[in-house]
């Protein structure tokens, strides 16, 4: 098996409202970014990582795309070797190693294998401000990454319009509507996104607490 890291970077960051790119941010001492190339290092023969315009400097960096799936695309093409990718979002610096190893060890035969949370809010599905119904929350999660794939499900479910790309909220999506069978693994919250400056003073408190 050839095992190789996709790292969406290219975003802009906007809701963050940092000077640069989210993913060069500094949080807790190092580039966000970082946090997640230590806890995927070791378990890949490579990482890839899609980085905004202008970053693309150091080898193994390639330029994000107009969506964040197009820029795990980009990612991708640069690895033609790799036969399981583990997918994870810069965003998500919280990540572990053990979380990765988990996931990892879940694809089994399947197509993918992705970190997620049980929802523990109740979840209404609503309607011009009205409730339509109420979920059956026993069956819902919250979904994260890393999300690793046999590397040929995720290329074939990447082959599709920049129209569905962009609509795509994660990668697995796109692997179940091309047919493939995706494991969920129970993550700790904790692996939250950074998306907000309050987002970012909870991951420094946490990073904080754990040296
Ligand atoms: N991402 C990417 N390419 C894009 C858009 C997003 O690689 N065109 C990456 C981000 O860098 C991030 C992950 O996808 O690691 C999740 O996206 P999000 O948290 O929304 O980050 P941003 O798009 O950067 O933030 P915002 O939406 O606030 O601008
Ligand atoms: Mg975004």
């Amino acid at each position: 098996l050839s095992v190789v890291g996709i790292i969406p970077a290219g975003g802009s960051g906007e809701r963050l409202g940092a000077s640069g790119p989210k993913a060069f941010a500094v949080l807790a001492g190092k580039p966000m970014l970082e946090w997640s190339l230590e806890a995927l290092a070791g378990l890949c023969e490579r990482i890839v990582v899609a980085v905004p315009a202008g970053f693309e400097d150091p080898p193994d960096r390639v330029r994000g795309g107009p969506s964040r799936s197009e820029s795990v695309r980009n990612a991708l093409a640069a690895a033609p070797e790799a036969t399981v990718a583990v997918v994870h979002d810069a965003a998500r610096p919280l990540v572990t190693r053990e979380l990765v190893e988990r996931c990892l060890s879940e694809l089994g035969e399947l197509e993918g294998a992705i970190a997620a949370a049980p929802v523990t809010d109740t979840v209404k599905e609503g309607e011009d401000g009205r409730v339509l119904r109420t979920l059956d929350r026993s069956r819902l999660w919250s979904v994260q990454t890393p999300q690793v794939f046999r590397a040929d499900a995720l290329r074939r479910a990447l082959e599709t319009d920049p129209g569905r790309l962009a609509a795509a909220t994660d990668d697995a999506s796109l692997v179940e509507s091309a047919g493939g069978t995706v494991r969920l693994v129970e993550a700790p919250p904790e692996n939250l996104k950074v998306t907000t400056p309050l987002d970012m003073r909870i991951a420094e408190a946490i990073l904080g607490s754990r040296c």
